[in-house]
């Protein structure tokens, strides 16, 4: 081969359990629910920065340290943050790789999430509790776009790893990995269920 691909761009996907995935949504779901209910100042926050949904990001943003459930849920995240910092040929040896910041978002219709990044993490992360028949999926965007200057647009038919875009549909049990840098959105649901998810920042020390 003349050409050979460098400096590619790793997301992560897989249930986040073999077995046990049922009963582990329907315990989250219900926490979820009742962060909602509980949090007014992240309603609050919501209401400004969050139209039409809820996310306890500025409000509750350490779910893995007040509840069990969240903490089960952390121990299964944990294990595929290190395989895929292995598979980024990250050097993790003799260091300590820890959840900084867990957070739930609840998308009703109309909700929507525009682009954005995670500062002050490496790895970043979405696991999906409630993902009703037709909701938004994460949409990532080739992280070089801005340096395209005067590239021609790409072919219909582009080979998947030469595209701009990239959507992972959301899918309940699922988590999706990528480095923290890589910018990403949620299009705006159009469906009358609520799509719940659990966000998620790790750093190392
Ligand atoms: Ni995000």
């Amino acid at each position: 081969m003349n050409t050979k691909s460098w400096f590619p761009t790793f997301i992560y996907s897989a249930p986040v359990l073999r077995k046990g995935l049922a009963s582990l949504n329907r315990e989250l779901l219900k926490e979820c629910l009742q962060i909602r209910d509980y949090d007014e100042a992240g309603r609050r926050w919501s209401a400004k920065n969050y139209p039409r949904g809820y996310t306890s990001y500025a409000s509750l943003c350490h779910l893995d340290k007040m509840s069990s459930t969240f903490r089960e849920l952390e121990r299964h995240i944990h294990r595929h943050v290190l395989r895929f910092a292995r598979h980024l040929d990250m050097d993790l040896r003799e260091r300590h790789t820890a959840m900084t910041d867990c957070w739930v978002n609840i998308m009703p219709p109309g909700a929507v999430h525009g682009l954005h990044l995670h500062p002050n993490s490496f790895i970043s992360g979405t696991y999906y509790v409630k993902t009703p028949r037709g909701c938004s999926g994460l949409k990532f965007e080739d992280p070089r776009l801005s340096k395209f200057m005067a590239a021609p647009p790409k072919r219909a038919e582009a080979r998947p790893e030469n595209r701009q875009f990239v959507t992972y549909p959301a899918e309940a049990g699922q988590v999706i990995l990528f480095e923290s840098w890589l910018r990403h959105e949620v299009a705006q649901s159009r469906i009358t269920q609520e799509r719940v998810s659990v966000s998620f920042n790790y750093h190392w020390f």
